[in-house]
């Protein structure tokens, strides 16, 4: 298992290109089931993510391939296996968004029930919600659901839970709409850009999707899609962490391929706490102050400030001038992270859905674990900015959604060796 010896201290300077978004291409890799011809994706990310969905998709007859200028070809071969299994949606849970276009493609749809998470409960019944709305039965085998639909109708579909929309659940409602029969309105969507980039994909298909990006999505359905070449949209979560790495350092980060108005929220919260960001041309550049202001974030759906980078924020506050409010309201017990960030020195005290931060001078290298993929983020930033060595442990979290992380952060000045227990 790989691990990460961290030597803090560096400032970090120079560009960096940010990669395509993990969680723009899962969902338009599972949307390729839907079609009929070519695929052609470009701009993915070589990730663990990646390769995982590539590896479901192959159980469930669609060929994937990765030429060697990066782009990902997808063509459905074979259209009998509608079965995701626990093995496999297990690892990603992203696996569950093959449901809506197995069910609309093929009639069936037999995915594992996900289970826990180390960020928290992640309940998918908005996702069976919306399918059975466009017509689908459902029921529960050995732990799978399965949900069949010989004819799926256009329907009205309200997609607001406790904690708001849901990602996934809107895709999946979404992919399954573009082939039924009639119009479906989806009600309390989320606007994530990662699902403006999917209705995209689907309308280059030949979906007619409207409204993506606002909480009303109107999809009139088709009678078939063929295949498209498309390019994804840059990683809005890695552009931000990079944007924290900048910060804790008090380096400049020249950041190319970025989408600053994918990142409103962060800008703002990142100027508050004194950090300048800037756009210079086609990059966005990242410069620290010295002193960091302590702020509040409170997580909240797209436009809001995202929960996947609750944790680097975290890390950064740790060395604020003053005490910083954090409430989580996406997912209320996404903190792992907090106990290893107080083995650096850091003085982080939870509250329920909420953690106070008491600035600190110093962060003190410390091994620590990682145990989700942006909490390994967070302590990594952490790393970068301690005294003296961290040793990061089970970094196969973070490969999961950063590409080539320690590579890129080293080629602008941080000291990072990966090494194998
Ligand atoms: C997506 O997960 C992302 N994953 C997550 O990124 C991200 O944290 C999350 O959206 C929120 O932005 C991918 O895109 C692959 P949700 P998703 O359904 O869609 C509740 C990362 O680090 N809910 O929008 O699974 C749920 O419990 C990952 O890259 C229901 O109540 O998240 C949560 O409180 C981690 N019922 C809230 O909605 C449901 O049926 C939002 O979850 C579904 C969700």
């Amino acid at each position: 298992m790989d691990y990460f010896l961290i030597n803090g201290g560096n400032r970090l300077r120079g560009p960096v290109r940010v990669s395509g978004s993990k969680n723009a291409v899962l969902p338009i890799m599972a949307a390729s089931i839907l079609t009929d011809g070519d695929t052609i994706l470009r701009g993915v990310p070589d990730l663990a993510d990646i390769r995982h969905m590539a590896l479901l998709l192959a159980k469930l007859g669609v060929s994937v391939e990765r030429h060697d200028d990066g782009s990902l070809h997808l063509r459905v071969e074979d259209e009998r296996n509608c079965h995701a299994e626990y093995d496999l949606v297990r690892k990603m849970r992203a696996s569950v968004c093959v449901m809506g276009p197995l069910l609309a493609r093929r009639r069936q749809a037999q995915v594992a029930m996900p289970g826990g998470c180390a960020i928290g409960d992640r309940p998918i019944d908005l996702h069976v919600l919306g399918l059975t709305t466009l017509g689908a039965d459902s029921e529960l085998v050995g732990g799978d659901l399965v949900l069949r639909g010989k004819k799926l109708r256009g329907g009205e579909v309200f997609l607001g839970g406790p904690f708001g929309s849901t990602v996934l659940g809107t895709a999946n409602v979404m992919m399954a709409a573009t082939l039924a029969e009639g119009t479906t309105m989806i009600e309390s969507a989320a606007c994530e850009p990662e699902l403006i980039d999917l209705a995209n994909y689907l309308n280059a298909c030949g979906a007619r999707i409207t409204g993506h990006g606002t909480p009303r999505v109107v999809v009139e359905g088709v009678k078939s899609l063929h295949g498209c070449e498309y390019t994804v949209i840059p990683d809005r979560i890695e552009a931000g962490t990079l944007m924290v790495a900048a910060a804790i350092t008090n380096g400049e980060l020249r950041l190319g391929n970025c989408r600053i108005d994918h990142l409103m929220a962060v800008v703002d919260r990142l100027r508050a706490i004194g950090v300048m960001v800037e756009r210079d041309r086609d990059e966005v550049v990242v410069t620290s102050a010295r002193r960091l202001e302590p702020i509040t974030i409170t997580t909240q759906p797209y436009p809001g400030f995202p929960t996947d980078l609750q944790a680097q924020f975290m890390a950064l506050l740790s060395l604020a001038d003053g005490n910083s409010i954090v409430t989580e309201k996406i997912f209320p017990d996404r903190f792992l992270h907090v106990a290893e960030l107080n083995r650096m020195g850091a003085r982080l005290r939870k509250e329920g859905p909420t953690v106070i931060i008491e600035g600190v001078k110093k962060l003190v290298g410390a091994p620590v674990m990682a145990s989700d993929l942006r909490a390994s983020a967070a302590l990594v930033l952490a790393g970068l900015i301690a005294k003296g060595q961290t040793k990061v442990s089970r970094v196969y979290h973070l490969d999961r959604g950063y590409e080539r992380f320690d590579e890129k952060l080293n080629a602008v000045g941080a000291d990072i060796r990966r090494l194998s227990e």
